[in-house]
This record gives structure tokens, C-alpha cells and sequence, in this order.
């Protein structure tokens, strides 16, 4: 047995505001059948106007720091079982703003101190990045207990008039909580494959607003604000590096595809979730999808699946569990363990 971080505590949250398919379609030229067949996607939920990436992640912070109390019990006089959280690592490539970063805010909010906070940016990705990051502070001894958030709200980056990209993305939050505990724990997280390819940094992009192209003083070119996806040369490396990262981090925990209970890999494309199924030799049954009901939700797109699984039934303590991940940069993350017992708790807040 040795040091290892173990997921304890789960949460998510979404904004209230559900945009159906058919609602797009009266606003662009698209339809309920082009986006269910080409994307498996039948509505999302987008933040009200005003509402922000911290808004989300605190929310879905406060339901696992919740789910992290409820599982761990209480004393006989009723105290919490659980160690303050001593670290925050929030996954988001849609900031409150751009500088400072928005894990600070988040962990003052929800009430947490003085601790270390920062954000960590890997798009669709950044759960996993995040999750790797986390879990290395634990196992080296520099943090006890971690929150660990995937926030998006990639709605207010969208260029309205794209068909595409409004029909995939929605906003939310995901978040687990990690506690120092050992190897042989179920709920330890057992290994990760991570990766990138600059090269294809151009394929998903928000052109202006960075150092290579302020958006002030001076307006930017026209429509440069907003998001852009290649999509299918996107969809290929999706496939493609997802499989071989899942295959190789199997590889290094000692799991044949058969031995994996369930799937959760981001929410992109149900179509991407079966070509990666087939790479892998997975059967149906094995591959979580809860894309219809709120889209691509980028880094908060794995725990909230995660949620979904564990609210409907699908994921079951004892599970052998495979997270894998895609998005910009490129980037690509996967990681592997036996899914807890979890409680979910009432949020204090
Ligand atoms: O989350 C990070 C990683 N992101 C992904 O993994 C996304 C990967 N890419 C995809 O999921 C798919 O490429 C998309 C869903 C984005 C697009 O699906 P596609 O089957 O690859 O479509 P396409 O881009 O090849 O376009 C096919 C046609 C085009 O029309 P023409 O040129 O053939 O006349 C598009 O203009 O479909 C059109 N189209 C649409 N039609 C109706 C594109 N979006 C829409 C739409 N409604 N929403």
C-alpha cells in the first residue's frame, strides 16, 4: 500500500435555463433531428445573464464538500468527521476573468480560508488535468484534502449565429473531493495518462482577448471574441487520442477493457463515445452518456456525468472505473479507479 488520493465527496450543479433543441432551431438554421443524429445532444442549460463560471463551480463545490461530510458521518456529538479542504484546483477556460484566476474567489466563498487555490486550463481536459494535479499535491504530502472543480459557462463565448457550436456546448459544474488515504482504498485514483499536441492549438481557439491579440484598447477583427471549433478534424483526434490514452493507462493499472465497469468519457459526441467504444472493444453497457440532457459542458462534462451515473443507478460502489478526456490545445487525460461508496449531503450553503 502507499500515499494515494481517494475521491470521497461529489457534486454538480447546472443553470436552471434549459435550451431545447427545437428552441435552437427557431434561431438558426437547424433542426431536432440534424443535432440528435449528428451529436446525440438534445438540450442544454445555459447561465442567465449575469450569472458566472464561479457561480456554477461554487454550487457544485458546496454539493461535494457536502457529499465528502455525509459519507465520512459524524461524531457522537454530532461534529463532522472530515479535515478542512487545504487545497482548491479549479478547471475552467471560461474565467470570471481573465486575471486573477477564479479558484480564489471560489474557495473564498464557499468559506474555506486563506488555502491554495489556482486555476488550471486544459478546456475539455481540464477535469482530468485538474484531477492529476490534485491528487500529486496529495500523494507528495503538500496538500490533506483537496476540492476539485470543472466549471464552464462556454454559452457566453459562443458566436450566437454558429450553428454548430450552440448546438454542442452548454454550461455547468462538476466536483469531487480528495482526501490522502492509501493505494489499496476503493476511490483511489490508481494512475493517469496526459498529453498535448500544440499543434493543433488553432483546431478549438478564442482568437483575440490573450497576449497575441489584445481585444483592447482596439476592437477585435470581427467575430474574434468568440469560440471556433475545426470540428472534424477535432472529432478524429478525439477518437483517436482518448482510445490510445485510455489503452495505455489500462495498460499500466493491469485492467483489460472487459474488466472495466463503466466509461465516463467527456461528453462531447455520442458519436465520438461509440467510436471510442469500438476502438476499445467496449460493449454499450459499458460506456456512461448523459450528453442528451446538457451537451458538451466542457471540464465540468466528466463529474457531471460521473453524477448522473451515480443519481441513476448505472455506477455502483465497487465499479472499476475509466475517465478519459479530449479537448483543446490539443489535450487529452485519462485516469482510472474503483468507485466509492459516496453519500450525497445537503450543501451547507
Ligand atoms: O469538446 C472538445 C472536443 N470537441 C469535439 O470532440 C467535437 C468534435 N466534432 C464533432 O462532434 C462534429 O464534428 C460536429 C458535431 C461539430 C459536426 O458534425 P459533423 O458531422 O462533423 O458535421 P460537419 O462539420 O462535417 O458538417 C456537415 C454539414 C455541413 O453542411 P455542408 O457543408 O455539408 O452543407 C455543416 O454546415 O452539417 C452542417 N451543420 C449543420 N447543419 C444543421 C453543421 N452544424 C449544423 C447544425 N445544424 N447545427
Amino acid at each position: 500500500m502507499s500515499r494515494a488520493a481517494v475521491l470521497c465527496g461529489l457534486g454538480g450543479s447546472l443553470p436552471e435555463r434549459i435550451v431545447s433543441n427545437e428552441e435552437l432551431a427557431e434561431q438558426l438554421d437547424t433542426s431536432d433531428r440534424w443535432i440528435r443524429t449528428r451529436t446525440g445532444i438534445g438540450q442544454r442549460h445555459v447561465v442567465a445573464p449575469g450569472q458566472s463560471t464561479s457561480d456554477l463551480a461554487v454550487a457544485a463545490g458546496a454539493q461535494a464538500l457536502a457529499s465528502a461530510r455525509a459519507t465520512a458521518g459524524q461524531a457522537d456529538d454530532g461534529a463532522d468527521l472530515v479535515d478542512p479542504v487545504d487545497l482548491v484546483v479549479l478547471a475552467t477556460s471560461t474565467p470570471d476573468r481573465p486575471c486573477p484566476a477564479t479558484a480564489p474567489d471560489v474557495a473564498h466563498r464557499l468559506g474555506l480560508g486563506h488555502v491554495p487555490s489556482f486555476d488550471v486550463s486544459a478546456v475539455c481536459t481540464g477535469f482530468v488535468y485538474a484531477l492529476a494535479t490534485a491528487a500529486s499535491m496529495i500523494t507528495a504530502g503538500i496538500a490533506g484534502r483537496a476540492l476539485v472543480i470543472g466549471a464552464d459557462t462556454f454559452s457566453t463565448i459562443l458566436d450566437p449565429a454558429d450553428r454548430t457550436t450552440r448546438a454542442i456546448f452548454g454550461d455547468g459544474a462538476g466536483a469531487v473531493v480528495l482526501r490522502a488515504g492509501d493505494s489499496g482504498e476503493p476511490g483511489a485514483l490508481l494512475g493517469f495518462d496526459l498529453g498535448s499536441d500544440g499543434s493543433g492549438a488553432d483546431l478549438i481557439t478564442v482568437r483575440a482577448g490573450g497576449s497575441r491579440q489584445r481585444s483592447v484598447p482596439g476592437p477585435a477583427a470581427e467575430g474574434e471574441e468568440f469560440f471556433t471549433m475545426d470540428g472534424r478534424p477535432v472529432f478524429t483526434r478525439a477518437v483517436l487520442d482518448m482510445s490510445r490514452s485510455s489503452q495505455s493507462l489500462l495498460e499500466r493499472v493491469g485492467w483489460n477493457a472487459a474488466e472495466v465497469d463503466k466509461v465516463v468519457a467527456h461528453q462531447a459526441n455520442i458519436r465520438i463515445l461509440n467510436a471510442v467504444g469500438e476502438q476499445l472493444g467496449l460493449e454499450e453497457k459499458q460506456i456512461v452518456a448523459n450528453l442528451d440532457r446538457v451537451g458538451n459542458t466542457v471540464a465540468a462534462s466528466i463529474p457531471l456525468a460521473l453524477r448522473d451515473a451515480v443519481a441513476g443507478g448505472e455506477l455502483q460502489p465497487g465499479h472499476r472505473v475509466l475517465l478519459t478526456g479530449f479537448g483543446g490545445g490539443l489535450t487529452w487525460g485519462s485516469a482510472a479507479l474503483v468507485w466509492p461508496e459516496l453519500e450525497t449531503g445537503r450543501p451547507h450553503r
